[in-house]
């Protein structure tokens, strides 16, 4: 698949629910209201989905959400996608907040998963608490020991905010680094109506990583995989830390994905609204219906986002929970 810019797209962001068991201040509302089921893919939908997008030439897919594991039977999906790795599917991810993990580590792995990524923006219990309006810190370092020990490689996601988890973030570094885990910082995005002040939490990651070399020697690494983070070896550690700059250091043109709603809504771009609406497509079943309406998207997908937390308005309206984080 190559879109209207001739990127060429082989990676998928499949969102399988909108709904969290967090509520991260940055991510969600506290009130947030959710999809009704009805309205998102069966997993025979999604299956059939993710297999005609490995036909055309998809390699890699990840799972997101909302927090994809709390997706009832979500094991069975994984296992069903854990097939298309032997036809054609180079690699099959999720992005997790790690809660559900101590009970599903050992499945994700015997699926055929081997990498995925953990959001933890910090390692304080009341901080974790406040941050994400739940009291789940002990379960997300219970999840993360649980997916080392099935033998899951981890990357921590954590958002850097200026005043919330700036003074942290060194030793963040470190104590991933200590476990050989790659820490990955992000750049708050101004998606959905949020409680919290964009503009006051937002902080360049070119400050972060001064920060850090106050302390590491990262040297800038040539590692790549699909994503947009750059990598930085962290000689101390054999780690290596990432920084995703949406905001400070525009990557859309090497972008290679499109997003995948719970909904069956595909969205070209995480901060613009182009999209196709694949279900009822899929529901009516016939393949050239649905190859027409995924070249429609890929002629229109956005040439880049262009996010500016100094607006007063987000980006769009909807949270990255919707289109899949
Ligand atoms: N900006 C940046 N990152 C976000 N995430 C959720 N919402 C946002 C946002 N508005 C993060 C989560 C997770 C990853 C998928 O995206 O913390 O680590
Ligand atoms: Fe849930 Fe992730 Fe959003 Fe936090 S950032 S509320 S864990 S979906």
């Amino acid at each position: 698949m190559i879109d209207g810019h001739g990127r060429k797209i082989d990676y998928i962001r499949l969102s399988v629910t909108d709904r969290c068991n967090l509520r991260c201040t940055y991510c969600m509302a506290e009130d947030m209201t959710f999809l009704p089921r009805r309205d998102l893919l069966t997993f025979e939908e999604i299956e059939a989905l993710a297999r005609h997008l490995v036909g055309r030439g998809v390699r890699r897919i990840r799972l997101t959400g909302g927090e994809p594991l709390v997706r009832k039977g979500i094991l069975d999906l994984v296992e069903r996608l854990g097939r298309l790795l032997e036809s054609g599917l180079d690699e099959l991810t999720l992005t997790t907040n790690g809660t559900r993990l101590p009970e599903t580590a050992q499945t994700l792995y015997a699926s055929g998963v081997r990498r995925i990524n953990v959001s933890l923006d910090t390692l304080d219990r009341e901080r974790f608490a406040a941050l994400t309006r739940r009291d789940e810190f002990d379960r997300v370092i219970e999840g993360i020991g649980a997916a080392r020990a099935a033998g899951l490689a981890i990357r921590i996601n954590a958002v850097a905010m200026r005043g919330v988890n700036d003074d942290e973030l060194p030793n963040l570094l470190a104590w991933c680094g200590e476990r050989g885990m790659d820490l990955a910082l992000i750049e708050g995005m101004p998606l959905g109506e949020v409680a919290i002040d964009r503009h006051a939490e937002h902080l360049p990651l070119s400050e972060v990583r001064e920060r850090m070399e106050e302390r590491f020697s990262l040297v800038p690494s040539l590692h790549r995989t699909s994503g947009p983070a750059r990598y930085y070896d962290v000689e101390e550690t054999g780690t290596r830390l990432g920084l995703i700059t949406p905001l400070s250091h525009n990557f859309c043109a090497g972008c290679n994905r499109i997003r995948i709603a719970a909904t069956g809504t595909v969205y070209g771009c995480l901060g613009h609204d182009q999209k196709v609406e694949l279900r009822d497509i899929i529901r009516a079943g016939g393949e050239a219906a649905l190859d027409e309406a995924l070249d429609l998207l890929l002629a229109g997908k956005p040439l880049r986002h262009d996010f500016d937390v100094a607006r007063s308005e987000p980006a769009v309206v909807r949270h990255m929970s919707v289109t899949g984080g």
